[in-house]
């Protein structure tokens, strides 16, 4: 019999998508859980590490096809712990990212619920590695965003353009690849040249791997040829320029006269 009092959730990044990212700190809760509840990016490779005698509750979401609303999702959370259990509330990339888990824990705390963090990789730095892509390089860039490309339903992409054309501070788009088209033509609009070089990498660290190299003017077209499948993470900036020769060999996409701009 369970311990009423005793039922906790931990709010845990899962990293990109390589198993080998998670951290130690999430590996074991999630291997001595009574329950983990999980969402669409945390890949097939790490739910493999969590034991067949462990609980698993699939909350995932596909893009403008809701599975199980938030709303949903929170009071699983509080009934799950306040049935005892010790709930892992897993998260692709880092839970505090663009991920609701400041929301979730907020429910969670109002309802009387212990509420622990452990942070992932978030997509941002597995691409950076995983291409070789620096998001800060002396000379290229003197800081990094990180941008919602992502709008409800019906309304506009509200983002201030003037402040995101700054040109010296690298740029990565998460959900953006539906508004990639608005995004590239609002930057240009505001002063961004359209030469500035793009990459889009989706499936960053995982065997599903694809980048495409292009520029501002031409990302829209190169990912509408493409179809990369999702996750798409979009990296906007001069430090895209320090992208490995030999890496372009297994690109998925190369705009011939974009990269010709930075070759
Ligand atoms: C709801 S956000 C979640 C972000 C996550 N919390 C993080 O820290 O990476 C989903 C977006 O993250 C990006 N993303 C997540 N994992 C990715 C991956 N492995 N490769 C490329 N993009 C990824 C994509 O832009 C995707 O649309």
């Amino acid at each position: 019999m369970k311990d009423l009092s005793s039922g906790k959730v931990f709010l845990i990044g899962a990293g990109p998508g390589d198993p080998e990212l998670l951290t130690l700190k999430a590996l074991r809760l999630m291997q001595s859980a009574d329950v983990v509840v999980f969402d669409r990016l945390v890949s097939d490779e790490i739910m493999a590490l969590v034991p067949d005698s462990i609980r698993r509750i699939d909350v995932g979401k596909m893009p403008g096809c809701h599975k199980v609303t938030q709303d949903r999702i929170n009071a699983l959370l509080v009934e799950l712990a306040r049935d005892g259990q010790t709930v892992v509330r897993l998260k692709g990339g880092d839970p505090l990212i663009f991920a609701r888990g400041s929301e979730e824990a907020e429910v969670l705390r109002e309802a009387g619920v212990s509420v622990s963090y452990v942070p992932g990789i978030t997509a941002a730095q597995g691409a950076a590695s995983s291409t070789g892509v620096p998001l800060t390089h002396r000379g290229l860039a003197t800081g990094v965003r990180y941008v919602t490309g992502h709008r409800a339903k019906d309304a506009r992409l509200d983002l201030n353009w003037a402040s995101l054309a700054s040109g010296d501070t690298t740029l990565v788009i998460y959900m953006g690849t539906a508004n990639i088209a608005e995004i590239a033509f609002q930057l240009m609009r505001h002063g961004v040249p359209s030469t500035l070089p793009v990459m889009a990498v989706s499936s960053a660290t995982t065997p599903r791997e694809r980048r495409i190299l292009s520029t501002l003017g031409g990302i829209a077209a190169d990912v509408a040829a493409a179809e990369p499948d999702a996750p798409v993470l979009f990296v906007i900036g001069h430090v895209v320029s320090l992208y490995d020769s030999i890496a372009l060999a297994d690109a998925l996409s190369c705009d011939g006269a974009g990269m010709a701009a930075y070759a």
